[in-house]
């Protein structure tokens, strides 16, 4: 299956991808994820990619489109991939559809996480990552009152792009750059909306449910 989760910072698509990707036996690729790791590792690409995550902006089109066709490349995401974070444009997507085609293939489903925008901020401000497993944790959500990841014994840290004031920025930058995708994919008659409200396993059986008519 090919797929792509859209929806605002902070819907749950990190932690979305990760049950639902393992569920269906795909890869998860998130392009926020690779940039991170960029940053991280002190690459050119993670210098260059963090003067735009701390803003809250979207990096350059001919850099994350670049990237996203090397991964895609890879032998594990030929029979299938659930993107994250990925396309944030109409002309991203335009690109993807083109890559897609080059390898005979185009995608089965979009998922639109839907959830409003005080509930985003909400969920950011108390977001901790694991700097070893990447698994995303929640302070209140998921009672964390330590550093530590309970997955892998990792130790957790909180985004320097969820500071509520950034948040606001990416929140503006995705409506007016990223929410045009729904009526893209909706066009196209492979866009499903997915209430992200309520608690994760309740937003996983609902993904799950959308996906049933197609994975198999
Ligand atoms: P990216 O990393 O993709 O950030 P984002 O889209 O802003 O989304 P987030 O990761 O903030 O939120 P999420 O939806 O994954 O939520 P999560 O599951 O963590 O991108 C970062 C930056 O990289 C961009 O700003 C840009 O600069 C650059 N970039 C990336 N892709 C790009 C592209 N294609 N083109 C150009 N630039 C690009 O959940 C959030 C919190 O809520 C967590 O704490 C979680 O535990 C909690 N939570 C989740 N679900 C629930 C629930 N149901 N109930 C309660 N809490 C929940
Ligand atoms: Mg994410």
């Amino acid at each position: 299956m090919r797929l792509v989760l859209v929806g605002p910072p902070g819907a749950g698509k990190g932690t979305q991808a990760q049950f639902v990707a393992s569920n269906l036996s795909i890869p998860k690729i998130s392009t926020g994820d690779i940039f991170r790791a960029n940053v991280s590792g002190g690459t050119e690409l993670g210098k260059l990619a963090k003067e735009y995550m701390d803003r809250g902006d979207l990096v350059p089109d001919e850099v994350t489109i670049a990237m996203v066709r090397d991964r895609l490349a890879e032998k594990d995401a030929q029979d299938g991939f659930l993107l994250d974070g990925f396309p944030r444009n109409v002309p991203q997507a335009e690109i993807l559809k083109k890559i897609l085609a080059e390898f005979g293939a185009g995608l089965d489903l979009v998922l639109e996480l839907v959830v409003d925008d005080e509930e985003v901020v909400r969920r950011l401000a108390g977001r901790r990552t694991c700097s070893q497993c990447g698994r995303i944790w929640h302070v209140d959500f998921d009672d964390k009152k330590d550093d530590v990841c309970d997955a892998c014994n990792g130790k957790l840290y909180q985004r320097d792009d969820d500071k509520e004031e950034t948040v606001r920025h990416r929140l503006e930058v995705y409506q007016e750059q990223t929410a045009p995708l729904v009526s893209f994919y909706a066009d196209e008659g492979i866009l499903v909306g997915v209430d992200a409200t309520g608690p994760v396993e309740e937003v996983t059986r609902r993904a799950m449910e959308a996906l049933s008519p197609y994975a198999g």
